[in-house]
């Protein structure tokens, strides 16, 4: 049963409403498998970093130009939605955009923006720190859990905000501007703690956040609030320290590359075999995962901006057990595709996912593709099996889906990935990427 640990008396959306017209997305991807990947692909911007960076904007009046930005991603769109409804200027030449909130025209983040893209509660922390007012509707929950925001609100609180919850909207005041203050997370929480370092920035003295998130997505949004004039030290530990400023002012920003996209494309190769060099890219974020990936039988070597992953067809894949945690643990955001590189390993592996409380979703699809795997409360067994067979499948969220996607690519046969407008929040030009390298992919 999905806590729902909010501590206000608001029970947050728990589903997402999707539109009859995304329901209905007859979008699908074909796939003839068993190619193995071999060439080069770029590496796009972070989505889970751009999405706060484009946020930021609204810390100033003037220009925030972000380079390397993943503008295509479906998130992007939405938020851009939603910053043009506020009052942003934003204009894109190919991976730059520059926003402009010159004149903050509404300070409402409404529901039917919201509910498409849960980070637009990324605008709170900035819109109240800047304009002294938000009303922001409360996200909602998504396929993989409830997602609250309470530590959000509990924060802002701590900061001096009067905040109330009124018909699913956040309605928060700091009536002249937030107070430094001191606040421990529960739980680790990635952005909670960059909705509050980024309020923190124009508070009237210190903020001290204690058990802060530590992900470079963090470190990467306190590089760009540093280079806007912002004073932060202690990012990526625990305990994050922000001396408020009287204003913040324009800057460039180049958004650091992607490490789930970087992790994905390099359990293809562990799934397909193959030689594939990942370019605008590192591994220096990725060492939870390199190591398991080593101990399964991947190679990975960092060459300059490159990383390049093989793995020859002799060796097979070993079972591993992966446990997810907060950052630098086992990232969630890379279970969906490490439990489908295990349902072809020699032996068995146990997945647990200690972070979302719905997160194994892929795994009846993946079943249905041949995959022996059992689910016990949050953990899972998989035991390997020596083929997957292709099969009609139905993405469900974003990982689920990549993951999907890639059970395809090694499974024997023809696999068809429904609903995959979820793989368009978080992956640029998927399909091109893979068939530039080998994949027998197609987009319907
Ligand atoms: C961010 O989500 C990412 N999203 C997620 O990526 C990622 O999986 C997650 O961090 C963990 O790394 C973005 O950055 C846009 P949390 P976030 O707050 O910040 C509970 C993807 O696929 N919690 O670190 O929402 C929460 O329910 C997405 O790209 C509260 O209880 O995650 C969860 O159990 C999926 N109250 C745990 O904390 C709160 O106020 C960690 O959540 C906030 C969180």
């Amino acid at each position: 049963m999905p806590q729902n640990n909010q501590k206000s008396n608001v029970v947050s959306f728990s589903t997402n409403l999707e539109s009859e017209k995304e329901k209905s997305g007859m979008d699908q991807i074909r796939i003839q498998g068993g190619y193995a990947l071999n060439g080069d692909i770029e590496i796009s911007g972070a989505k889970n970093a751009a999405l706060k960076l484009a946020c930021a904007c609204l810390l100033t009046d003037e220009v925030l130009t972000l380079t390397n930005c993943p503008n295509t991603l479906r998130d992007m769109r939405s938020l851009y939605d939603l910053l043009k409804h506020i009052g942003v200027e934003i204009t894109e030449d190919a991976d730059t955009a520059k926003f402009h909130a010159a004149s903050i025209k509404d300070k409402t983040a409404p529901y039917d923006l919201v509910r498409k893209m849960r980070a637009s509660i990324m605008v709170l922390g900035p819109l109240l720190a800047r304009h002294g007012k938000a009303r922001v509707s409360l996200p909602g929950g998504c396929a993989i859990g409830t997602r609250p925001v309470n530590f959000h609100i509990d924060g802002l609180v701590a900061m001096g905000a009067k905040i109330e919850l009124n018909e699913g909207y956040i309605e928060a005041e700091a009536e002249g501007g937030l107070a430094g203050g001191t606040y421990t997370f529960p739980r680790v929480s990635h952005t909670g703690t960059e909705n509050l370092m980024m309020a923190a920035t124009l508070a009237n003295g210190k903020t001290v956040l204690k058990n802060a998130a530590k992900e470079p997505e963090v470190v990467d949004l306190a590089d760009c609030l540093r280079a806007m004039g912002a004073k932060i030290e202690g990012d990526g530990t625990d305990t994050i320290i922000i001396e408020g400023v009287e204003k913040l002012h324009g800057a460039t920003h180049s958004v650091l590359p992607d490490r789930i996209e970087t992790g994905t494309f390099l359990i293809a190769v562990g799934l397909t075999g193959g030689e594939l060099r990942l370019k605008k890219t590192n591994l220096k974020s990725l060492s939870a995962l390199i190591a398991q990936l080593k101990d399964a039988g991947v190679d990975v070597t960092e060459d300059g901006e490159d990383v390049v992953v093989s793995r020859t067809g002799e060796n097979r894949l070993k079972g591993v057990d992966i446990m997810t945690e907060a950052y630098p643990g086992f990232p969630t955001d890379m279970q969906a595709q490490f439990m489908t590189m295990l349902c072809l390993a020699e032996g068995a592996g146990m997945v647990t996912e200690t972070i979302f409380e719905n997160r194994f979703m892929h795994v009846p699809e993946l079943c249905r593709m041949g995959a022996n795997i059992t689910v016990q409360g949050n953990s899972a067994i998989i035991r390997g099996v020596d083929g997957l067979k292709g099969a009609e499948v139905m993405a469900t969220d974003l990982r689920a889906s990549v993951a999907l996607v890639l059970a395809g690519l090694a499974a024997e046969g023809e696999t068809v990935v429904n609903r995959i407008y979820h793989l368009d929040r978080g992956y640029e030009n998927l399909v091109k990427k893979l068939s530039n390298v080998g994949a027998k992919i197609t987009r319907e």
